[in-house]
């Protein structure tokens, strides 16, 4: 049996809409990924939903003057549209304001706290009087102990990663009401990560010290080395899943402690739907869990989650966490609040047709092993010279000559030359070096590869000219432009992680198989003699200089 696969994207906030940088960092890798190991046969579940609590939410809702709940039916279905619309393939999109996920969510609370999995604390805390509340993770702001950052959140440091409690905050003022917090005494459930230092060492710094991401080998071990402390993992807030045992009274879970759990709880939800079970994808030893998360999740994803998910004992930890750095726009860090972003739903209305390029730029482009930035003007010339002039080029010489030479069915090939011969090698090659890098994570080398084969295409025909010699020698025209197909085939299979819009259209246009795949192509078993090819369509427009400043003047108003 073929091996199963749960793959997760972070559960967006549902406080704001999607923007680029959480494209490049979490859902386009991510998307590729799922859409690679589905086509080769894998059982994959691709999950992902609206995170719909915590204080992101209520802020909101406060700024906005309507209810958290008008807050997250407004952005979930911003979200989970534009999601849709930009083609990223989730399996099934839950939202953690469900039923399921709050049955689900206390059941872990209530099973934790009956094994003696959790502490009880009774401090003093940051309170509001003013606006009688207690401030925990975004009611407060303050300066990070750490990186001496002026905005650092009372739950964590943006700016250097660290995870914070909120009394650790030096000149901590209230986010509602700006004043200097009193203390006030409560109680709450911590979880003891000091438990699970010996478990997260062997398991992440010695198990996975060679197939993890060195990013994020580093964040986990300076935060083992700094010492696990426990951490609270109830709140005294309204909005929020009810804490289910005796004294949880006016407190609800913290949000990190829910979120993750969203994601077990959207397989069921999605399970029930589909008729299946749902615990092979989270509980069976031959099931690879992926998290695919941005930096600023690191800790949550590697030392919160698992040390839940090992508490609980009968779960599967994650094989990996690739978790990515951030994406700048126009050189500058992306800001919500200062709606310094390219937004997606924004995005597709401006460019209803161009999923696929913006999906190309943000990997092309991808953060993966330091911050990187987009800029209008590379997203320009990356599909000028590249999407239009060699992959689209490419395919439209194939698709033209041969409506003109053969009425669009394929001839049959005559002695391959050395050019040929070179030529098919290379696409035969091309399947495992693909894979060999997406199977790294190495999703931008992986599309770089897609595109040499483009590249490799587009050269060949400029080399060979076939337009040159379809008088004088007819038979090597039928050669150049039977190998040509093959290659124009071997990138519709190839390209479809990564240009999925794109992949379709051109298996159209090519009349392929439905059942072509990618074992296909190192088989080269791919178009026949006699093939007829279908309508040619355009794969890819020229961006003009208009289309980009009006992209400038709107990010600059
Ligand atoms: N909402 C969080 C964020 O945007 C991510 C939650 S991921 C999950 O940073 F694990 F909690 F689901
Ligand atoms: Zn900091």
């Amino acid at each position: 049996m073929s091996k199963r696969y749960t793959i997760t994207a972070a559960l967006p906030y549902t406080n704001g809409p999607i923007h680029i940088g959480h494209l490049a960092g979490v859902y386009i890798p991510a998307d590729i990924y799922a859409r690679y190991l589905r086509m080769r046969g894998k059982d994959v579940l691709f999950i992902c939903g609206s995170d719909e609590h915590g204080v992101a939410i209520s802020m909101k809702a406060k700024k906005e003057g309507i209810t958290p709940k008008e807050v997250i039916d407004k952005y979930h279905n911003i979200i989970k549209n534009s999601f849709d619309t930009f083609g990223i393939s989730f399996d099934y999109y839950g939202r953690t304001s469900s039923d399921v996920h709050r049955e689900t969510a206390q059941e872990f609370f209530k099973t934790m706290h009956a094994n003696d999995c959790f502490e009880t604390q009774t401090t003093e805390q940051l309170y509001d009087a003013k606006e009688n509340q207690f401030l925990a993770d975004r009611y407060v702001v303050g300066t990070c102990p750490k990186c001496g950052h002026p905005e650092a959140y009372g739950d964590q440091c943006e700016s250097c990663g660290s995870s914070l409690n909120a009394t650790d905050l030096i000149e901590p003022k209230s986010a509602l009401s700006g004043e200097t917090p009193s203390l006030k005494t409560t109680t709450h459930w911590y979880l003891p990560l000091d438990r699970y230092e010996n478990f997260l060492r062997s398991w992440i710094l010695e198990s996975h010290k060679s197939d993890w991401k060195t990013n994020v080998l580093g964040q986990v071990k300076s935060w083992i080395d700094d010492g696990l402390k426990p951490r609270a993992v109830t709140r005294d807030l309204s909005w929020g899943i009810p804490v289910p045992v005796a004294g949880g009274e006016n407190k609800v879970l913290y949000v990190w402690f829910d979120a993750p759990i969203g994601y077990i709880s959207a397989t069921k939800e999605w399970a029930a739907q589909e008729g299946k079970n749902w615990t092979p994808y989270w509980q069976d030893k031959n099931t690879e869990l992926v998290h695919f998360i941005g930096k600023d999740n690191i800790v949550f994803h590697c030392i919160i989650f698992p040390s839940v998910l090992k508490a609980m004992g009968n779960y599967i930890l994650p094989q990996n966490v690739p978790a990515n750095e951030f994406l700048n726009l126009e050189g500058q860090k992306l800001s919500t609040s200062k709606n310094w972003a390219v937004w997606l739903h924004e995005y597709l209305d401006d460019f209803p047709e161009k999923q696929d390029v913006l999906r190309y730029v943000l990997t092309a482009n991808a953060p993966e092993t330091k911050d990187n930035d987009f800029t209008w003007s590379d997203f320009q010339t990356r599909n000028n010279s590249e999407l239009v002039a060699i992959f689209g080029n490419f395919i439209n010489r194939v698709m033209v000559l041969m409506r003109k030479y053969y009425d669009s069915v394929v001839p049959a090939p005559n002695a391959h030359t050395n050019a040929d011969q070179a030529t098919i090698t290379e696409l035969a090659a091309a399947p495992s070096k693909i894979e060999n890098l997406i199977e790294q994570y190495k999703f931008r080398a992986a599309c770089q590869e897609m595109m040499q084969l483009a590249r490799l295409g587009n050269k060949y025909l400029a080399d060979e000219e076939p337009w040159k010699q379809i008088k004088s020698d007819p038979d090597r025209v039928a050669t150049i432009m039977h190998t040509a197909l093959q290659v124009a085939a071997g990138l519709a299979v190839l390209s479809e992680p990564f240009l999925p819009h794109t992949a379709l259209k051109l298996r159209s246009m090519l009349q392929l198989d439905g059942n072509l795949g990618w074992e296909n192509v190192s088989a080269l078993l791919l178009i026949p003699t006699n093939h007829k090819l279908g309508e040619a369509t355009l794969l890819f427009e020229k961006v003009e200089d208009e289309a980009i400043s009006t992209q400038m003047i709107k990010l600059k108003a």
